[in-house]
């Protein structure tokens, strides 16, 4: 063999090594084991990985299994194959480069058992199976849906308890919901209320739809009620959004009694809340639902299932308030879609009734804790977040505004988003949203949070101009 070829060979077998016996499905081992030898170097940008029928039979597996680990590994960005000529490690990886790090988007993280990939193909193999092909094509209107909304009420079922559940519907994602509740209950120039900093989706829609947003003030527990009746009479606003378990932005989480008070406020007031709550059911201790505080009266509940399984499902289940047919809301979901796609309601059905949902939850939300202390360990700054929460907020130092901030970190490839994202007024504060799930794995967080722990510490002042 031509020494050349021999060193290549060489080169090949160093970065294969024997599966793991827990270590998950062996197409995503063998994708791990091509995303490790890019860390460490073994693999660099250009490299050709051995054609898949050498690594079959290098590993002692089908070429089937290598087949999807080339697959997977393309869809992580690890590696592109052309044609004819076989496939090469991507070009993020030169020696000592590392790729961008993005914590802007609040996704929940991936089990780190890397059974995602896996728990997402054999549940489709399972729908497939047992619905034909035909139920699965068409469009999903009531009928159609009933048996996954069956299953959505049982899984509300221990955090709405009595709530009459008969109205629930499911729609392609809480941010549709929002939109067709906006559009369908209000005429340009209505006012909205909100806390000062809130969920962007809900901006965008109020900007969209030509609403005003009022921000309401809040404390340590969040909305005040008196603040809300005071915004309420200004305005003449009619409908409210709260987001009031683990708070996107600011991670803050509304006690029950403050609760209670501003369930009385808005049946007083004839309010309508849209009390969006995707975070809960990553949390062990969040305060009953609202909507369970107005026995369902004048209260839109939403439940996404984005935050606590995966964004992709593009499924959330609403209970429109208890003496509404839903006849607007269902208008307006329609208006702007034709519903859920039939394929990926199959799979939230079968992982909710076979349990998987409930398994997929935890394994969520053991990753979010060990990012939470990863976090608490590295960032030697007052955070706000709670220990299985996907994200924290990070009101800055002094020396530093959230404009410099976000664009200094930019530099040294790490993003987070800032306040002015959020914030209803022109004038955010000083503070980042650090989005702890949209890191690959733990080593790259870490490696994100070193270096916004190093940023906080540095005073730009001394040496910008900016700051003058
Ligand atoms: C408070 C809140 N509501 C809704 C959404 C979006 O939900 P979905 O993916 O179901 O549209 C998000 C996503 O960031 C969110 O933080």
């Amino acid at each position: 063999m031509p020494l050349a070829e021999e060193s290549k060979k060489t080169a090949q077998a160093q970065w294969i090594r024997p599966f793991k016996a827990k270590g998950g499905a062996r197409y995503i081992q063998i994708a791990d084991m091509i995303a490790e030898s890019i860390q460490s170097g073994s693999l660099q940008a250009g490299d050709q990985v051995p054609p898949q029928r050498t690594l079959a039979a290098e590993l002692g597996v089908d070429l089937t299994t290598v087949t999807r680990a080339y697959a997977e590994a393309r869809n992580r960005g690890l590696i592109a194959s052309y044609g004819g000529r076989g496939s090469f490690v991507m070009g993020a990886s030169a020696p000592g480069a590392q790729a961008r790090i993005d914590l802007t988007m609040n996704i929940p993280p991936q089990p780190a058992n890397g059974s995602m990939a896996e728990r997402v193909g054999k549940g489709l193999e399972e729908v497939l199976r047992r619905q034909r092909i035909e139920a699965l094509s068409t469009y999903q209107d009531e009928p159609g849906t009933r048996s996954a909304v069956q299953a959505g009420q049982a899984w509300l079922q221990p955090a709405l308890g009595d709530l009459d559940l008969r109205g629930l519907s499911v729609c392609a994602g809480s941010q549709a919901a929002i939109f067709a509740i906006l559009s369908s209950t209000t005429r340009p120039g209505d006012s909205v209320l909100c806390d000062p900093l809130t969920y962007p989706g809900l901006l965008l829609a109020a900007r969209q739809l030509g609403l005003r947003v009022v921000a309401v003030e809040g404390d340590a527990d969040g909305m005040r009620p008196d603040a809300l009746e005071r915004a309420q009479q200004q305005s003449g606003a009619r409908l409210l959004y709260l987001n009031p378990t683990f708070n996107n932005p600011t991670a803050q989480t509304m006690p029950a009694g403050r609760r209670a008070q501003i369930a009385a406020t808005l049946l007083r007031l004839q309010l309508t809340l849209i009390e969006d709550d995707p975070y809960r059911y990553l949390l062990d201790d969040a305060p009953a639902p609202i909507a369970t505080l107005t026995g369902g009266a004048n209260t839109y509940y939403l439940a996404s299932l984005s935050k606590c399984l995966w964004p992709s499902l593009r499924t959330s289940f609403v209970l429109p308030p208890r003496d509404d047919d839903g006849d607007r809301l269902h208008a307006g979901l329609r208006a702007a879609s034709m519903g859920c796609s039939g394929l990926l309601l199959g799979l939230v059905e079968h992982w909710i009734r076979s349990g998987t949902a409930k398994a997929l939850v935890e394994e969520i939300q053991r990753e979010a804790r060990a990012r939470q202390q990863l976090a608490r360990s590295l960032l030697s700054h007052e955070v706000q977040t709670h220990p299985s929460g996907l994200h924290l907020w990070l009101p800055l130092p002094a020396h530093w505004n959230q404009s410099l901030f976000t664009h200094a970190l930019d530099e040294v490839g790490v993003n987070v988003a800032g306040a002015d994202s959020f914030s209803v007024s022109a004038q955010a504060q000083d503070a980042v949203r650090v989005s702890l799930g949209g890191a690959a794995d733990q080593a790259s967080l870490g490696l994100a949070l070193r270096k916004i722990e190093a940023l906080l510490k540095e005073d730009r002042r001394r040496n910008s101009r900016a700051f003058v």
